[in-house]
């Protein structure tokens, strides 16, 4: 007979947090955030940590290199989507390794020989007014000049005219050297007076442009998530198909953590990625697995070698899984029983593996129901898909601007390894959906108000850390007609577009 369990499974909309005493130290400004990201063993420190307990999605609409940054600069991590070739995921993966904040490189470069009408052309094109001048016209040349808007009339000497003529030459340049800090090169910029600083090595090869404007915002980020080369961390998914390529291509490129990325993790297959990932590339390669939405998938990738499990079958916004399959579990119910397992294990083994929330987060307040549950930290599509360092496209759609966020399932992904149960290597139905999400403006402005939020909740349940979150948070179920209540009721909104009177 069919196991049944008598509970039905909750949604996060489904729970509410019981305040906790609010000590005078419970301020937002001393609640860390701080988070493992992999298994660790009591007493020890985990190997890579998150500094905000926020990860983007393993999705082509959510994480590419933009996304990876941005993230990172703020203290969480991305991981870089698996349906694409291992050559153009490992890219991804290096430029996010390469970057260095303030120091951009330049994607809008000449050579001398070139015209003004060339540079008329490709001033509209990219907008930049700033065009290093290079041997060959790349962005990593020999820099022989500088020319910007200021150096030429157009109108009066005609677009045949040869830039030389009109550059900065080399000799008269002011440049740092490869090896100038951020503040090192601020300095240059303000004694000079310069717009743009170019940065070359030693065989006076061009490596980056650090721009004057850029200062303010490329200042130091306390939470930016590096590692020991100060170099910004970047996650990686991978399928269990091609992953004796795959892996090996993207830990060349540098990536600090994989994750296997499946719909549903409890799977021979994926235990045997893991467990090759962890026999042929050593324990130092960093792989997670999932997803799982119990105690038994749980432990069943943890004995593969498992560094973190992601949890969740069905709870996501663009996720039809459960329509078309019929399989799954709602989500806090899988948090809360899968975080009982993993304290379980810890106990038993004393090796504590973090979990991972995915998917089905609606409103900033279920980010600290998944902590308090016992997530370690938790993973969002729908959440990053509506910002400007997204993937996907900015359109006008009814009126409004949104972006544009599609599934992994969906016919326009085709990720069918997410999918795969063995057989034919193709998608034969959709289980995720095409779609928009509103527009939201830039990542760190949105996530600086989601982590406040997160931070002052945490005061009211008197937890200065998620470990403490973890360990005293009160949670209450509440009613349907109570769930009403949460929301504004039994009053006329005012319209928000009403003008006041004069
Ligand atoms: P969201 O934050 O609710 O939008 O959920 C994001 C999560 O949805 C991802 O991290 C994946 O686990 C999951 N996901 C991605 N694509 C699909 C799909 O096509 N169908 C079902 N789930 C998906």
């Amino acid at each position: 007979m069919a196991k049944y369990y008598n509970e039905p499974s909750r949604t996060f909309s489904e729970y509410l947090l019981i305040p906790n005493r609010t000590t005078k130290q419970c301020m937002p400004s001393n609640v860390s955030l701080r988070t493992p990201l992999v298994k660790f063993n009591k007493g020890e420190e985990a190997a890579v940590h998150l500094n905000i307990p926020f990860a983007s999605a393993i999705m082509q609409a959510v994480s590419n290199d933009t996304m990876a940054i941005a993230l990172a600069r703020c203290g969480g991590i991305s991981f870089i989507f698996g349906s694409q070739s291992i050559e153009t995921q490992a890219e991804m993966v290096r430029r996010v390794k390469k970057f260095k904040a303030g120091f951009v490189p330049s994607d809008a470069n000449l050579r001398p020989d070139q015209t003004l009408g060339d540079v008329v052309d490709l001033t509209a094109r990219t907008g930049h007014s700033t065009i290093p001048i290079t041997e060959d016209g790349s962005a990593n040349g020999k820099l022989l000049g500088i020319l910007t808007s200021r150096d030429y009339r157009i109108h009066k000497s005609g677009r045949d005219a040869p830039i030389a003529k009109f550059m900065t030459p080399f000799e008269k340049l002011v440049y740092g050297e490869e090896g100038t800090s951020l503040s090192e090169a601020n300095e240059i910029i303000w004694e000079h007076k310069l717009n743009c600083l170019p940065i070359i090595n030693k065989e006076q090869q061009l490596r980056y442009l650090v721009f004057r404007k850029d200062y303010d915002q490329h200042k130091e980020n306390p939470d930016e998530l590096v590692d020991a080369e100060k170099r910004l961390v970047v996650g990686a998914g991978i399928n269990s198909r091609d992953y004796k390529e795959r892996v090996p291509a993207l830990i060349d490129a540098g990536a600090d953590v994989l994750c296997v990325d499946s719909s549903d993790g409890f799977s021979e297959w994926q235990y045997e990625t893991i467990r090759w990932v962890k026999s042929t590339m050593g324990d130092h390669v960093k792989v997670g697995g999932g997803n799982v939405v119990e105690e038994e998938g749980f432990r069943y990738l943890v004995e593969a070698g498992a560094d973190f499990i992601k949890v969740g079958i069905g709870p996501a916004s663009i996720c039809i899984t459960r329509e078309q399959k019929g399989i799954g579990r709602g989500q806090a119910t899988s948090v809360i029983e899968v975080a009982k397992a993993r304290d379980q294990y810890f106990e038993e083994s004393g090796t504590y593996v973090p979990i991972c929330s995915d998917g089905g987060i609606v409103l900033d307040y279920h980010v600290v129901l998944a902590l308090a549950m016992g997530a370690d930290f938790v993973m969002q599509g729908r959440y990053f898909a509506r910002f400007d360092e997204s993937p996907g496209r900015r359109l006008r759609v009814r009126g409004n601007y949104m972006k544009e966020y599609w599934g992994e399932g969906s016919d326009r992904a085709r990720n069918w390894q997410r999918y795969d149960v063995g057989g034919d290597t193709k998608l034969t139905f959709e289980e995720g959906v095409d779609a928009y999400v509103p527009y939201a403006g830039r990542l760190k402005d949105n996530l600086d108000l989601t982590v406040g939020k997160v931070k002052s909740t945490m005061c009211n349940c008197g937890a200065l850390s998620i470990p403490d979150l973890h360990r005293t948070a009160r949670i209450t179920l509440v009613s349907a007609i109570g769930i009403r209540e949460g929301g504004a009721h039994d009053v006329e909104l005012k319209e928000s577009d009403i003008s006041p009177e004069t």
